[in-house]
């Protein structure tokens, strides 16, 4: 059956066509709509003409990644991993069997650096035959960054196929920048779809969600909603009311509401694809655009922004700004309406809004902090990095910021060459500023404290309360609490998880989730391996000071002041005002000097884990 449903997709007819260009060409693009089968269908068809080529597949996204590989597995009739498998940080889930790989773009550019260690010469990915960039489109700084070293690579190795693929846009763009005029437009058969704008500006995206939604559920006919809005916040702001709402109404009609962002644990994420008795509405980020499909969609109600990563020059922070979407944006959106049969797209903006919209969104690249993907770039061995040929350049002064910033963390030298700490930096799975803090602290003897600081700073959804519980997460945090810092309350939680033997019942009583820890053990023991190659010998101290003094200065671009008049943190960087977020040890504490992993923008501008030093 799945056979059937294979020949019948769209991209079928160019099967051999396209079989055929690879063969003529190094580069080849192929663009099509969302849903016509470039993602699922391409690896297959070249696995099929020749079982012997080993093929990677890139995507923006861990998600993507996985449902992909998965799909593909169901396809071909294979257990996931053999055949097909996937590479996502910090989860491989490859064997030597392993013909078509679905990995993140960040996991490919790491075979590059991994290439290093190896041989400083053999970075040239041989493992593969034929590399796929997919969903070029995006333009995150990862993919961006691939094309660049791909365009390289061509010319080192002859043999290597590579295929661009991407929605339809901006095709000429990757056309003249990697110089092919191979390029294969798949016309899909969508339906189509009827678009609504508000008449009038809305106040308040939510509301007129919630309304929109009821409306259509108690007046149209079947077939399930998708919404885009822009993060975890207005999704449960919106989950919630609906399902208020909803209860009020006495209705007989029944809604299921499911989420669908990337902080979500994949097991909740993988709910949003299933077959739902009632009607269902998928409340979902930008992540549903393009890379993700989910069946049985006809309506499509979109809020009209997104939150994107956006740096400013002088600002050494990224933050996550609201922004409206880009007219490509609002386009891919209500494309998702028409798949199976004629669809509707409510947008709730206006129509002189709509026209007012970016064409494209900037691409990433011209609007991030880019100090990872500096360091990234030099440990591959590219010596003038101002000067290599990406699509889009980005800024100079950015660019040379960043190098300073290196230099500073001692990854580079006064003339911007790779140190040998830098060289181990980059062989982190980590953000320069934290491997920095890593090597480190091992080198001053506090390895284990700082490993499962690291480790359970990078899994998302600790706390797991549920409804009705009494327990606080001040109370919780206050059972942990070390020294006035999160990075060491959070520590010792992972070192308390460890040593305990019913680590269920830990994590009941604790309202820990249990999962979330699994996962932080397991990245616990990645990076350990990781730091094999570094690591001499062991010893090991309780030196609390001395954590901080380490992280300190890792973080020494992320610094902050209380400001007693604003009541609030002044940010070293940027003079930028910003508070303490309620899920920290030092929430109400007022300490006056402190450090943080990040700032994050939800109702106000927050620090999140944060911890308190003696001076700056
Ligand atoms: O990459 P592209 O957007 O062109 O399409 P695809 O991801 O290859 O998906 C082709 C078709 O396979 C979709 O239209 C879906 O009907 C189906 N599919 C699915 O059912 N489940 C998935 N996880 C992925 C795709
Ligand atoms: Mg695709």
């Amino acid at each position: 059956m799945l056979n059937e449903f294979r020949t019948q997709l769209p991209i079928f007819q160019f099967r051999e066509k396209i079989i055929k260009s690879i063969r003529d060409n190094q580069v080849i693009i192929i663009a099509g709509e969302t849903g016509c089968g470039k993602t699922t269908q391409i690896p297959q068809y070249i696995y099929e003409n020749d079982p012997n080529v080993k093929i990677a597949v890139t995507q923006p996204r861990r998600l993507a990644a996985m449902t992909l590989a998965e799909r593909c597995s169901l396809e071909k009739q294979t257990k996931l991993g053999q055949l097909i498998g996937y590479n996502v940080r910090f989860d491989d889930c490859t064997s030597k069997e392993t013909q078509i790989t679905f990995l993140t773009d960040g996991m490919l550019i790491r075979e590059f650096i991994i290439g290093i260690f190896v041989d400083y010469k053999d970075q040239q990915l041989k493992r593969y035959d034929v590399i796929i960039i997919d969903e070029a489109h995006e333009r995150t700084v990862q993919s961006d960054l691939l094309l660049g070293l791909l365009k390289n690579l061509c010319r080192r190795r002859k043999q290597l196929k590579v295929i661009l693929m991407s929605a339809t846009m901006q095709i000429e763009k990757f056309a003249n920048y990697l110089e092919t005029e191979a390029i294969h437009i798949i016309e899909a058969r969508t339906h189509t779809v009827d678009v609504f704008n508000v008449p009038i500006r809305q106040q308040d995206y939510v509301e007129s969600m919630v309304n929109t939604i009821l409306q259509l559920h108690f007046t149209q006919p079947e077939g399930d909603i998708l919404a885009f809005l822009t993060g975890q916040e207005d999704i449960e702001d919106v989950k919630e009311i609906l399902i208020e709402r909803m209860k009020i109404s006495n209705q007989e009609k029944q809604l299921d509401v499911k989420m669908l962002y990337s902080a979500l644990p994949p097991e909740v994420q993988l709910e949003a694809f299933q077959k739902s008795v009632h009607r269902k509405v998928v409340l979902a980020t930008n992540i549903a655009e393009t890379s993700i499909t989910i069946d049985g969609i006809v309506y499509v109600v979109d809020c009209g922004y997104v939150k994107i990563r956006s740096f400013q020059i002088g600002k050494a922070i990224d933050t996550l700004l609201l922004a409206p979407v880009s007219k490509a944006q609002a386009e891919q959106r209500a494309g998702r309406a028409g798949r199976q049969r004629q669809g509707q797209c409510y947008r709730l903006y206006t129509q002189q809004t709509y026209e007012r919209l970016a064409k494209y969104m900037l691409p990433e690249i011209l609007r991030v902090n880019l100090l990872s993907v500096i360091l990234q770039m030099k440990a591959i061995g590219i010596q003038n990095v101002l000067t290599f040929d990406l699509i889009d350049r980005p800024d100079m002064e950015l660019m040379l910021a960043n190098l300073n910033q290196l230099v500073k963390l001692k990854a580079l030298d006064s003339e911007f060459n790779l140190t040998e700490h830098g060289k181990n930096m980059s062989s982190l799975p980590l953000e320069p500023q934290f491997s920095h803090f890593l090597i480190k602290a091992y080198e001053c003897g506090i390895f284990d404290l700082a490993l499962n600081s690291i480790s359970i700073l990078q899994v998302e959804n600790l706390f797991y309360f549920q409804r009705g519980t009494k327990e606080s997460m001040q109370k919780i945090l206050a059972k942990f609490k070390i020294a006035n810092s999160d990075h060491l309350t959070k520590a010792n939680i992972l070192r308390k998880y460890e040593e305990t033997q019913n680590k269920k019942s830990f994590c009941k009583e604790n309202c820990l989730n249990h999962k979330t820890l699994q996962k932080a053990m397991s990245v616990k023991q990645q990076l350990k391996d990781y730091m094999k190659r570094i690591i001499k010998k062991e010893f090991e101290k309780e030196d609390y000071d001395k954590f901080k003094q380490v992280l300190s200065e890792a973080l020494m671009f992320k610094h902050a002041v209380y400001s007693p008049s604003d009541q609030a943190y002044k940010l070293k960087q940027t003079n930028q005002l910003a508070y303490i977020h309620p899920e920290s040890v030092l929430f109400n504490q007022k300490p006056k000097y402190v450090i943080y992993n990040e700032v994050i923008l939800t109702k106000k501008v927050y620090l999140r884990d944060v911890t308190e030093i003696d001076e700056l």
